[in-house]
Formats: structure tokens, sequence, C-alpha cells
């Protein structure tokens, strides 16, 4: 496969990814404010499809897409400040993905105690990776 259809997997599963990391929290918002059995059902079950079905996948084929990219020319890429940043911004993209699992099976469990206040902040994080991530792989800063 040409490095051209790499990169563009690679943002397409990416697009994927951060599309179930902006929208399972929000559902985390409307859960922790859900006070009758059929809604919190209901949300467990879109959680965990959202998580299982869109989420995992799009984060495993982001890596394994960038990882090929990165193979056309490891030791380029592993000299650039830039390219070692976004490294460290995935990991916390990725330690914020289990995180939503934590928190996910919390709901399941029926032991969630935070407030839909605390979901509401938690949202946002990912925004800020976002911005990182894009602006250190398309302006390479250093
Ligand atoms: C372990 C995970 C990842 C690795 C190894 C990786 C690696 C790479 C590499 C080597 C390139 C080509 C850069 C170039 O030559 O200009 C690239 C492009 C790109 N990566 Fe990643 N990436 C990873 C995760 C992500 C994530 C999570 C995002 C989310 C925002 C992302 C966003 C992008 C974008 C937007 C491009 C295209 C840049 C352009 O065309 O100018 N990557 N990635």
């Amino acid at each position: 496969m040409s490095r051209e259809w790499v990169e563009a997997l690679h943002i397409i599963s990416l697009v994927c990814w951060f599309a179930a990391l902006f929208y399972l929290p929000r559902l985390f918002v409307y859960h922790a404010t859900a006070d009758d059995a059929l809604s919190d059902e209901r949300f467990k079950i879109m959680e965990r499809k959202l998580y299982r079905g869109i989420a995992t996948p799009a984060m495993i084929a982001t890596i394994g897409f960038g990882l090929w990219l990165a193979s056309f020319a490891t030791e380029h890429y592993l000299a650039q400040g830039w390219f070692k940043t976004k490294l460290v911004l995935v990991a916390l993209l990725i330690a914020y993905h289990f995180t939503c699992r934590q928190l996910m099976r919390q709901f399941q469990a029926g032991r969630n105690t935070r407030k839909h206040q605390f979901y509401r902040w938690f949202n946002e994080a990912p925004v800020l990776l976002l911005f990182g991530i894009v602006v250190m792989v398309v302006v390479k800063p250093y």
C-alpha cells in the first residue's frame, strides 16, 4: 500500500477515534443526571457499543497506521522534536481512552458517584490533546 493510502487511513481512523472520545463523555454527562432505570439501561448500552464498536477499533487503527507511517522513515521521525512531543500527547490520549473505560465500568456496575459537572470538564480534555497533536504534526514547530 502506498504511503499516501496509509496516511489517508491514519487520518480517517483518528477522526473516528475522536468522534467516539468526544461523544462518550457526553453520554456520561447525561447518564450522571439520569434518575430512572430505563434511561440508565439505555445509556449503559449506548456507552458499551460506542466504546467497543467504535472507540477501541479506531484507536487500534490510528496507532497501527501511525506506526506504519513512521516505519517509512523511522530514524528521521525519531530525530524530530515535534514527533516525540506528538507521541507523548498520543500516550496521554490513550490514557484518556482507558480512563473512559474505567468510568464506563463504574456506570455499568451502578457505582458512579461523580456529578455531571465533572464529566463536562472531563469532556474538554480531548479537545486540548487534538489541538496539540495536530499542531505538532502539521506545523512541526521544532
Ligand atoms: C502512536 C500513534 C501515532 C503515530 C506513530 C503517528 C505517526 C504519524 C506519522 C509518521 C505521520 C506522518 C507525518 C509527516 O511525515 O508529516 C503522521 C501524520 C499525521 N498524524 Fe499521526 N501518528 C499517531 C497518532 C496520531 C493521532 C492520535 C493523531 C490525532 C490527531 C494523529 C494525527 C496525524 C495527522 C493529522 C497527520 C497528517 C499530517 C499531515 O499530513 O501533514 N496521529 N502520524
